[in-house]
């Protein structure tokens, strides 16, 4: 395999994808890094207006469901590797307004890899999410590769929807080098600010309460973003093709698909706990318990054993020490989230209102 890479990154105006374009300009400067995003209200192209102005990246606008216009990008820059990472990627917003999730999540999922395809790219990474494996439940230990996806809310759904689009693509067209990863939750900096972390040290910023859904008791598996990236890197650099035979019919574990975690389970209303001691405000005074949102999964973890194994993968940072040093970055990055809140509609929905709608 060439060092030599062209790399589409896709959705990399957006959390993971910031941290991911950074991390690849970082540590592989000789690549010809082409960021892509449709600039959809919940991105931020500032997060690497930089490198496009020191010429470290190329960004290019489009949407990845319009083919005409990938396939054009792909011809331009003679693509040779792909991580997708663009979604509609928020829980809450998915149950008002489901299908541009299933658009982007799913259709979109698709309308990338046939682009590939049709372009023999060497290898396309698809960034699929824990959710896809749905509710864990209580005699469920972990999930694995060989979980079956079992996803139950409008915006996990639309990512199983895509994951098994690309599933059929790596079993259909064998020739094509295509991988799945499905990764815990993320924190780290230059997360939107509608996500539990960023919302909750913008609001108490800004002299308001955290709004805890429920009885915070919602347990995920967190795993600070720049593992996430180092286990991306580990799939894309990957030497040889992971070749399957018949038996990954039956066994999805043998497909060359990677389930990443810290092993790190945390309720919610934990993370807000630690929010609350790192800005030294009082739990009491500070938080409100308020509705559920609808249909809310209670808890997922992930076994990475696989890629543990397989690809050396080891995740590098303490959930004790990220967590605070992310709570950290938003406290000093406020002109960061305030500009994104001055153009945002309202990022903060009521579930005991019968016609949520975000304006
Ligand atoms: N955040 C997490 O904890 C987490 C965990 C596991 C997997 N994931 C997956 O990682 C990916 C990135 O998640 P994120 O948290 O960075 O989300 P994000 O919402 O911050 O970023 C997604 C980006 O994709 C862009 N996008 C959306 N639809 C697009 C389209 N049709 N064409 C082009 N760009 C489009 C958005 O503008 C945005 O910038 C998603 O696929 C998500 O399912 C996220």
């Amino acid at each position: 395999m060439s060092n030599q890479k062209n790399i589409l990154i896709t959705g990399a105006a957006g959390f993971i994808g910031t941290n991911f374009t950074r991390f690849i300009v970082d540590r592989y400067p000789n690549y010809k890094v082409i960021a892509l995003d449709n600039l959809s209200p919940y991105s931020n192209w500032e997060n690497i207006a930089d490198l496009e102005k020191d010429g470290k990246i190329v960004f290019e606008k489009a949407d990845i469901t319009d083919a005409e216009k990938m396939s054009e990008i792909y011809g331009k820059y003679q693509i040779n590797y792909v991580v997708n990472f663009a979604a509609e990627s928020h829980n809450d917003r998915a149950i008002l307004d489901p299908s541009i999730f299933a658009r982007a999540n799913a259709l979109g999922a698709q309308q990338i890899v046939e682009v590939s395809r049709q372009f023999g790219v060497k290898r396309h990474i698809h960034i699929s999410t824990i959710e896809v494996y749905g509710e864990q439940g209580k005699n469920i230990p972990y999930f694995t590769e060989k979980s079956p996806l079992n996803a139950k809310t409008p915006y996990s759904a639309a990512k199983a929807a895509g994951d098994l689009l690309v599933r059929a693509y790596m079993q259909t067209y064998k020739d094509m080098d295509i991988c799945i990863t499905h990764c815990a939750n993320n924190y780290g900096p230059y997360q939107f600010p509608e996500k539990l972390i960023p919302l909750a040290v913008s609001n108490l910023m800004l002299g308001k309460k955290v709004a805890l859904y429920g009885d915070g008791m919602q347990k995920r598996d967190w795993l600070h973003v720049s593992d996430h990236c180092l286990a991306i890197d580990s799939i894309l650099h990957m030497k040889e093709k992971v070749e399957f035979g018949e038996e990954a019919a039956t066994d999805s574990s043998k497909l060359p698909i990677f389930d990443i975690s810290a092993r790190k389970e945390v309720t919610n209303i934990e993370i807000v706990k630690i929010i609350l001691e790192e800005m030294n405000l009082e739990f009491d005074k500070w938080v409100e318990f308020v509705a559920d949102r609808p249909n809310h999964d209670r808890r997922y973890l992930i076994n990475p054993e696989k890629i543990e194994t397989q690809l050396g993968f080891v995740p590098l940072t303490k959930f004790d020490e990220g967590i605070r040093e992310t709570v950290r970055w938003y406290v000093e990055n406020r002109k960061w989230w305030e500009d994104i809140l001055a153009r945002s509609k309202n990022l903060q929905l009521d579930w005991s209102k019968k016609n949520q709608t975000i304006k």
